[in-house]
């Protein structure tokens, strides 16, 4: 064992059950043993997920959320101990290698439920709100302790009103819930949440329980509900059943919509710290056995699901801080790291380490730590790109496109909850296979054709492996993006493809290949404007190919010109962003916590925007726009282009041979642009195509 970590592999105990080590994975929709979407109401082939990580170290597993009663159909799950009983292997198996499992048990969403917008009509006529009818969706994921909340994903949508009489048939079906999930094995539950802006706790917060009854008014009132189901749920199944809280230490929100960044002097209108010091006390003396904490709401969003902005280890502070006032051990969650976790562990300032999106990354992450093999860690990068692509369409982040929504999955790990799906066996029939490009989709083409057995050659024209990765690796902010680079540098040289840098291939008749991959990626859009040939690109300027002055347009307010806004904000230098849409970080993909966040800080650093504004041209003193109040100057003594990008299209013409068409195969920005997901996706299920189907 390294003996940096070594505070992380001790044991510690939630009420009397004994956890192995300090690690607990935290519950991700996509990691959930029962679900009522699935048609079995568990989810079938979740035991290859678990087989990856129950051998891997960790401590304690809290799989993705339970819900009390289906969304559709009002099926209370308490009345189908049948599903429980279904995932009972998985659970003995967790348990054969020392692990333990907690189930989370949620009380819903509330106001942050996510409607698939095919329902929003109706709701806005008010028709599912008054006939709430069981077929179309069950009324109470439709209510909230205020009746006149807004929607947060659509803010003219109001909810239903979470009656006194809901609250009582919610108790007793969480203590029935307990009871099952004890049934099946488990070793203890979590309730969601006072955590994150759900339901219990839009009854514990100020601004979302307006309530004049015994749930609403005194900070016990607002926590009645929480403490009734913990005591519930003991009188059912126990004193010593531990039952966990998922908690949000403080709120971090400034109103509806609208989050804190770190570091800003704001209003709270959630929990403070002070009012958390209190409540943390009564939910202890109500019965909680342990409280697995961080900050936010969906108002503020990113504290609960840190983007890559978010600095690691974002709430350890505040979850240090609330241990004080607690006797029950506290989990930290949120970017954590293993150093900074030991550290804290062994300070006494936490008891354990929440881990989430990076296990779904890397099931092997834990022994990785324990082995103190920390560059093999395959380093998540806080995207959301797959395992939490909840889209913010514009600017206050209030549309969403529910169709599009995966959860749980990984955009690095493409084999993440897809174990059914994909092989990992030896290929069929053994290929030579040449790869021209060595960006992220030749890299990911090259080492998992090697990892099948293939006979691999990598051609990459420059001196350097990544190619446009790099540029959007090099922001200060993006250390676990430069530590993927490094990762993927040193997987392929493990992989055993043979790797040809500085080598231009035009003609790929030389080559001696069974099957030819073309990498070769995108180049920057130009804008044809007038004065065009003053502005520098996106690329060049992260390259560090292109200095920039003080005052910078950034023409294109997508991902990345956002983020180099943001990044020149933090050099002190003063840019501002002009953008055609009337949405900055629009595009579809990106999850709402990440373009909140981006455009948070843009407030905060007072990066001004110019939005549904088209540029003319550029001149001496700055970019000449179209603004919808009219033509005007933004100043500027630098302008970076950030327009996009097209496909390389070198070898185009290729795509027209037909006997070609099973030999030579594109992969990722040069056949369409994409995004890393659909880079590194599309090389993974080529080499799955390559492997076992051709
Ligand atoms: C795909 C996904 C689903 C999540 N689902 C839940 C959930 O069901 N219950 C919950 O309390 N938290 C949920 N979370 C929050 C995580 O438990 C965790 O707090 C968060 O990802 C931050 O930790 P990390 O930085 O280690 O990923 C989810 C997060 C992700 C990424």
């Amino acid at each position: 064992m390294d003996p940096r970590f070594e505070p992380l592999f001790t044991p510690w105990k939630i009420g009397n059950v004994e956890i192995k080590n300090r690690i607990v994975m935290l519950p991700m929709e996509g990691t959930n043993m029962i679900q009522w979407e699935a048609k079995t109401g568990y989810v079938k082939g979740i035991d290859r997920f678990y087989a990856d990580r129950k051998d891997n170290n960790v401590g304690l597993f809290i799989p993705g959320l339970i819900p009390l009663i289906s969304i559709i159909g009002k099926k209370w799950v308490y009345k189908h101990p049948e599903v429980f009983d279904k995932v009972k292997p998985v659970i003995n198996d967790i348990h054969s290698s020392g692990g333990k499992v907690f189930f989370q048990i949620s009380a819903g969403s509330g106001r942050s439920m996510l409607l698939p917008p095919i329902l929003r009509p109706f709701v806005k006529k008010g028709f599912l709100k008054t006939v709430s009818s069981p077929f179309i969706m069950t009324k109470w994921w439709w209510s909230a302790p205020d009746p006149d909340e807004p929607n947060v994903w659509d803010p003219s949508v109001s909810m239903d009103h979470f009656t006194e009489k809901m609250i009582e048939k919610f108790i007793y079906a969480f203590g029935q819930t307990a009871l099952r999930c004890k049934e099946a094995g488990v070793d203890g539950v979590e309730i969601h949440a006072v955590h994150e802006g759900y339901l219990l706790d839009q009854f514990a917060m100020r601004y979302t329980n307006h309530r004049g009854d015994a749930y609403g008014g005194s900070l016990e009132n607002r926590l009645r509900f929480a403490c009734d189901i913990v005591r519930e749920i003991k009188k059912v199944c126990g004193e010593d059943f531990p039952v966990s809280l998922r908690y949000s230490v403080r709120s971090m929100t400034r109103g509806f919509n609208q989050g804190a960044v770190p570091g800003e002097e704001f209003t709270e209108v959630g929990r403070t710290m002070e009012e958390s010091e209190q409540a943390i006390k009564l939910l202890e003396e109500a019965g909680y056995d342990m409280f697995n904490c961080d900050n936010g709401t969906y108002d503020a969003w990113f504290w609960a699901h840190p983007p890559v902005y978010a600095p690691l280890n974002m709430n350890l502070s505040y979850v240090e801080h609330i241990k004080k006032f607690t006797t029950k051990p506290v989990v930290c969650a949120g970017r954590m790291q293993p150093d900074a976790a030991a550290d804290s562990i062994a300070a006494g300032r936490i008891d354990a380490m929440g881990v989430g999106r990076q296990l779904l990354c890397d099931p092997e992450y834990v022994t990785k730590i324990r082995e103190g093999r920390l560059e093999d860690i395959r380093p998540c990068i806080a995207c959301h790109g797959a395992c939490l692509p909840f889209n913010g369409l514009n600017s206050k982040g209030t549309d969403i496109d529910p169709m599009h929504v995966e959860m749980g999955r990984c955009v690095l790990n493409p084999w993440t909850n897809n174990e059914t799906r994909y092989s990992k066996a030896p290929a069929k029939h053994k290929k030579r296979i040449a790869v021209i490009g060595g960006g992220v989709g030749g890299m990911e083409t090259a080492i998992q054709a090697s990892l099948r057995g293939h006979e691999v050659d990598l051609y990459e024209k420059t001196g350097r492996l990544g190619g446009v990765f790099n540029a959007a690796a090099a922001m200060s902010f993006k250390e676990k993006d430069k530590e993927l680079l490094k990762w993927y540098r040193a997987e392929l040289e493990k992989s055993g493809a043979r790797v040809h840098m500085d080598t231009e291939i035009d003609d790929i008749s030389k080559l001696n290949a069974d099957v030819i991959v073309i990498a070769t990626g995108a180049h920057a859009k130009k804008l044809r404007i007038p004065g065009a040939e003053r502005a520098v690109t996106a690329e060049d300027y992260l390259d560090g190919k292109a200095e920039v002055g003080e005052r910078v347009v950034i023409i294109g307010g997508g991902l990345t010109g956002c983020e180099i806004a943001y990044e020149l904000a933090l050099q002190g230098k003063r840019p501002s962003i002009v953008e055609m849409t009337g949405h900055l970080v629009g595009a579809r993909g990106i999850c709402m916590a990440n373009s909140s966040m981006l455009r948070e800080l843009l407030r905060f650093h007072s990066v001004p925007s110019y939005l549904d504004s088209t540029c003319e041209a550029i001149t001496d003193e700055g970019v000449v726009i179209n603004a919808p109040d009219g033509k005007k100057t933004v100043p500027a003594d630098s302008v970076i282009l950030s327009v996009g990008y097209a496909p390389d299209e070198r070898f185009n013409g290729l795509k027209e041979d037909k006997k070609l068409k099973n030999k030579v195969r594109f992969v990722g920005d040069c056949d369409k642009v994409g995004s890393l997901k659909t880079v590194i996706r599309q090389a993974y299920e080529l080499v799955q195509e390559i492997s076992y189907r051709q």
